[in-house]
Formats: structure tokens, C-alpha cells, sequence
């Protein structure tokens, strides 16, 4: 349906899947679920990050508890600016709890920041991310990201979650759009 608009695949569907099995070991190994400990929180940043934290959340051996936040980033349609406005909230307190920000992509890293320091005040016992994707520039800015999927060039993505205008959130697999649907 899409194909005629995309113009090159960056990761593929078979590559997104092997990434997530790989991250869900780590993940798994680095939290140890004991039985006594509380389920390990992941928090979904609403809405490119949800076809990523519902197949990550599935190959996760250990139990999860699923939250989600939307936030919007003062910007041009295509980068933030790191002003950034809670749009939905968490539904449930995170304090003392292993909380993981799964996103779907960094770029300047002005919206993680903003993200990693409105939920550090609330006390979490721990708090890390796991990003599918993450651009060039998202290495100079000091964001800890401890597990990163793919690092994919400075080009604008659609697919498996990420949009352009809404659209190709779900395209399976990761692409670039042809310069003519940006100029349609
Ligand atoms: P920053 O710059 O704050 O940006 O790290 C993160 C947010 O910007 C959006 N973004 C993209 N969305 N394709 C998209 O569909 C892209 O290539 C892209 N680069 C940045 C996205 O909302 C992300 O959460
Ligand atoms: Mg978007």
C-alpha cells in the first residue's frame, strides 16, 4: 500500500524482530525478576514507541508492567526543541519502582532529557532507556541510554511506529519516504 512512497528500507522487519530478541535478553539478564522484587515498569512514549513496547514487552521473559506517557515537544513537524508538555501521564506512581523508557527513536535527545528528569523526581529505584533507534546527533548530547537497537544515519524514518503526518506508523519495517511526499 505504501510501497510507491518509500524510498529505501533501513532495517527490515527480520532485523527489528532479532534486535528485539537480543535487547529482551539483555534487558532480562540485567533484571532479575526474584519473585520478591516488583515487576519491572516500562514506559511507552505515546505514540511512535508503541509497536516497539508491545513486541519488546512480548519477548521479555520476565513480567512487565506496562505504563505509557504522551508528551509534545515544542517544534517544527519534523525536530523538538526540548520544551516539552505532558499530554497523558502516567497512570500509576513509579517510586521505588525499575523503571525502563522504551522510545522509539533519539534525535537531538532534548525530549529524552526533559523525559529522564520529570521522572527522576518522582523517585523511581531505578530508571534507564532502551531506544529502537537512535540518529548521530543524539551522541552529543549526555543522555544515558543504556540499551540502543540500531544507529541509523541523519535521515528522517516512518515506519513501525514512527510517522510522517500520522502516517506509516504501521509499516513493518523502517524506511525512508521519497522526497515527493514531502512536497505533496
Ligand atoms: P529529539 O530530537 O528530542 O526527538 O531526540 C525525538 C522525537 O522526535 C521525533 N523524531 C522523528 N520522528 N522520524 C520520525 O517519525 C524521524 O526520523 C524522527 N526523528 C525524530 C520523534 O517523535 C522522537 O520521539
Ligand atoms: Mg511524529
Amino acid at each position: 500500500m505504501y510501497q510507491d512512497d518509500v524510498a529505501s528500507v533501513l532495517v527490515t522487519e527480520q532485523q527489528i524482530s532479532d534486535k528485539i530478541a537480543e535487547l529482551a535478553k539483555q534487558i532480562a539478564a540485567d533484571h532479575p525478576s526474584d519473585g520478591t522484587k516488583a515487576d519491572l515498569v516500562l514506559v511507552g512514549v505515546l505514540k511512535g514507541a508503541v509497536m516497539f513496547m508491545t513486541d519488546l514487552a512480548r519477548a521479555l521473559p520476565v513480567p512487565v508492567q506496562l505504563e505509557f506517557m504522551a508528551v509534545t515537544s515544542y517544534g517544527s513537524a519534523t525536530s523538538s526543541s526540548g520544551v516539552v508538555r505532558i499530554l497523558k501521564d502516567l497512570d500509576r506512581d513509579i517510586a521505588g519502582r525499575d523503571v525502563l523508557i522504551v522510545e522509539d527513536i533519539i534525535d537531538s535527545g532534548l525530549t529524552l532529557s526533559w523525559l529522564l528528569k520529570n521522572l527522576a523526581s518522582r523517585q523511581p529505584a531505578s530508571l534507564e532507556v532502551c531506544t529502537l533507534l537512535r540518529k548521530p546527533d543524539a551522541v552529543k548530547v549526555d543522555v544515558p541510554v543504556r540499551y540502543v537497537g540500531f544507529d541509523i544515519p541523519n535521515e528522517f524514518v516512518v515506519g513501525y511506529g514512527l510517522d510522517y503526518a500520522e502516517r506509516y506508523r504501521d509499516l513493518p519495517y523502517i524506511g525512508t519516504l521519497d522526497p515527493r511526499v514531502y512536497s505533496s
